[in-house]
């Protein structure tokens, strides 16, 4: 279990919490691309869209997946649009098992009711706009994922404790 441990799925999913937790708990260093990339820039993902476009972004932030795609070992939480890019696919296909954090629109509604830093969320009808992305997005991650979690119904200890039982069953 020595290659990159990469999170993919959309807003909401819990990507952050669960790689957080999972990173500590498999003893390895954890990075969130839209954190690295903030950290980076010193501004944050709401300001890189204003000023940059969505265009700005992604370009942005193909380039810090491929510095992360460079370390060994580690928990990678991307963003939900990773997937838009197909050098992305690319990157994320070959450098660590895919975990995909699924999560139903409901889910992603009643997880990010409070958010106002998600560029793409701060619209009227943020019920359509995720349908919209999910429409778009989740047959890819589906393909990508060499693992996937419902993460529906579960807490986050659950979907961790799922996740490093399939790692293990994948080992075995
Ligand atoms: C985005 C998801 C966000 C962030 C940006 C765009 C998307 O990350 O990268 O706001 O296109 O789905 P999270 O998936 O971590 O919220």
């Amino acid at each position: 279990m020595q290659s990159n441990i990469i999170l993919i799925g959309p807003m909401g999913a819990g990507k952050s919490s669960v790689g957080k937790r999972l990173a500590k708990k498999l003893n390895r260093k954890f990075y969130d691309c839209d954190k690295v990339l903030e950290d980076k820039t010193g501004v944050a993902i709401s300001t890189i869209f204003e000023l940059e476009g969505e265009d700005g972004f992604r370009q942005r932030e193909a380039k810090i997946l491929e510095d992360l795609m460079q370390l060994e070992n580690c928990v990678l939480a991307t963003g939900g649009g990773v997937v838009l890019r197909a050098e992305n696919i690319h990157l994320i296909n070959s450098h660590g098992i895919t975990i995909y954090l699924k999560a139903s629109v409901n889910s992603q509604i009643k997880r990010t009711r409070h958010d106002k830093k998600r560029p793409l969320l701060q619209t009227q009808d943020r019920h359509a706009t995720l349908e919209k992305l999910a429409q778009q997005r989740n047959p890819i991650y589906e393909q990508l994922a060499d693992i996937t979690i419902d993460t529906d119904n579960q807490s986050i200890s659950a979907s961790i404790e799922e996740i490093t039982n399939k790692l293990n069953s994948t080992n075995s």
